[in-house]
């Protein structure tokens, strides 16, 4: 290498435990910024082995070459903790200490509990509101904001393309509570109800220029899509918005200057709904497409792009931000941690899950467009079972078309009842939510199929949730790789154990070392011997 940027004294040597999160915050406590690396060459205490020639210290003054004890210096390495990953903007807008969330799993999976805990310790958590009432969302949001006034936490805002009201009523409630940040995901459109959340908060100072007190953090795995969320509100919506009183003029004039996202989750192959693309090839995608759109707006906040799906190691995380995230998103790893809304039965089949244990399976909610949800399959036949109903449901236009012995083998071993029966159920959940689709059913037979059929999928992930051991093997356990990940690196580990995850704990585990990884990959590339 040879590298020499001049001449250093005084200098401490380190030697060893210089890599833990403990060290390196005492020394970013004390204000120091960075190491120096030395070249030993010429010392006459060192061993001129390569490996041993380039040594890490602390302290020192520059000096001329000729001043007595004087080494070359090579490198300074900034001194990087979790503290200082990602972006600072992000830390300061959300009032988190870390550029880390947990991202949102639906059916209250990520709990109250665990967003509580992850925004006390400085991380921030999205309650998962998908699938739950109004009502408890609301309850939940009281909750949240007793214990942590100030943030940081997020509340999902899951798109439902069948179900408008119900993202409007979840708006109105947001508006209502001052939620002053959500997740938004599931989108295909932008719709009214999100424009009117974020335009209502627009605000202007010198500082900032427009900004929106209302932040939305999209989260999406197309290109299209993040480019709605990059874009400002659709005039033609905001006209509306005022029109009804729902914006002021104000709010409307500025609506053209800022994006509907402050932030973009660009969502790689992942637990839950996927599109399964690789989070290496879909950043580049990502980071490029928002600053050709920030360019074209010429907006003057940055709009942020974070990294989810597949991250549950400290490698994943300090790849993501190498490659220049502002913050990154962890989902399936906080699943099998203590605070997580579902059963002990579920959290100890993920701390046995391997990244091989998982595939893909029809979804629910979007069941009739072939939509796809990443899943365990070992443990659970649920993968095949919801597959069978996906073909059943390509091949045949009505319920009277089904071979008798595929609609005996549904009734006997998916059902456990008759298919009328079934239908009944149907009607009855329907008749709360949703009636129109009632009314549709009648004349639509193939739709009433998708409806029943549907039955199965929705309550698989309930029998899930509430640990029904009697179907067990009927299980819909949301889960992506990087479950297995997690589970290889913490094996010889306290964590090996559900029992010994803690949301928390698991995110310093991964920040701290994220950090560390980092600051080791820079002494690695000036040859410093570490190990
Ligand atoms: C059990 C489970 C449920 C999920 N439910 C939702 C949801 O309701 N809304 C949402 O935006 N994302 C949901 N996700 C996605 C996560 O928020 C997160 O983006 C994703 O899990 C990150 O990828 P990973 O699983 O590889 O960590 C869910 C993920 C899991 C594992």
């Amino acid at each position: 290498m040879d590298i020499n940027i001049g001449y250093i004294k005084n200098y401490e040597l380190l030697e060893d435990e210089i890599f833990t999160a403990q060290f390196l915050s005492s020394l970013e406590d004390k204000g120091v910024k960075s190491l120096a690396i030395i070249d030993t060459k010429n010392s006459e205490t060192k061993d001129s082995s390569l490996e041993n020639r380039y040594k890490l210290a602390i302290g020192g003054e520059l000096c001329s070459k000729d001043e007595k004890g004087c080494q070359p210096l090579c490198y300074y390495v900034p001194i990087i903790t979790a503290k200082v990953l990602g972006s600072e903007t992000f830390r300061n807008d959300y009032k988190t200490k870390y550029a880390y969330y947990a991202g949102s799993m639906a059916k209250e999976i990520s709990s109250e509990e665990m967003v509580i805990a992850l925004g006390k310790a400085g991380y921030m958590g999205a309650y998962g509101s998908g699938g739950v009432e109004l009502s408890k969302v609301e309850q939940v949001i009281d909750n949240i904001k007793r214990e942590l006034p100030e943030g940081p936490y997020l509340i999902n805002l899951l798109h439902s393309q069948n179900n408008q009201a119900r993202e409007e009523a979840l708006i109105s409630l947001f508006l209502k509570k001052g939620v002053r940040a959500i997740e938004a995901s599931a989108f295909i459109e932008i719709s009214p109800a999100i424009i009117r959340y974020r335009l209502a908060g627009l605000k202007k100072c010198d500082r900032l220029g427009v900004y929106s007190e209302n932040r939305v953090i999209a989260k999406v795995s197309r290109e299209e899509i993040a480019k709605k969320f990059m874009s400002p509100a659709d005039p033609k919506i905001v006209t509306q918005l005022l029109s009804e009183g729902m914006i002021t003029n104000e709010q409307a004039q500025w609506a053209q200057s800022i994006p509907i996202a402050d932030d973009i989750t660009a969502e790689a192959d992942s637990g839950g709904h996927t599109d399964g693309q690789p989070l290496v090839s879909l950043l580049p995608l990502m980071m490029s497409t928002r600053d050709e759109m920030q360019q074209k707006f010429g907006y003057r906040q940055k709009i942020r792009i974070g990294a989810a799906g597949g991250i549950a190691t400290a490698i994943s995380a300090a790849g993501a931000f190498q490659m220049g995230v502002d913050y990154i998103v962890t989902g399936s790893v906080n699943q099998a941690c203590m605070e997580a809304g579902t059963s002990d039965y579920v959290k100890e089949m993920l701390a046995h899950t391997a990244m091989a244990d998982v595939v893909l399976a029809p979804s629910a909610d979007m069941f009739e467009s072939g939509s796809k949800v990443q899943v365990i399959k070992k443990g659970t036949m649920f993968p095949m079972n919801a597959q069978k109903l996906y073909e059943l449901y390509v091949r045949y236009a009505s319920l009277d078309d089904l071979p008798e012995k595929d609609r005996k083998a549904l009734e006997v071993r998916l059902f456990r009842q008759d298919l009328n029966t079934v239908w009944n159920l149907v009607q009855e959940y329907l008749l709360k939510v949703d009636p129109k689709q009632i009314e549709r059913a009648k004349t639509n037979a193939k739709l009433k199929m998708a409806l029943i059929f549907r039955w199965y999928l929705g309550n698989s992930s309930h029998w899930a949730i509430a640990g029904n051991e009697e179907r067990k093997m009927d299980m819909q356990i949301w889960c992506g790789k990087s479950m297995g990940a997690f589970n290889h690196w913490v094996r010889d580990t306290e964590m090996a154990l559900w029992t010994n995850r803690r949301v928390v704990t698991v995110a310093h585990k991964i920040m701290d070392e994220a950090a560390i990884i980092m600051m080791k990959n820079q002494c690695k590339f000036m040859k410093v011997a570490l190990e």
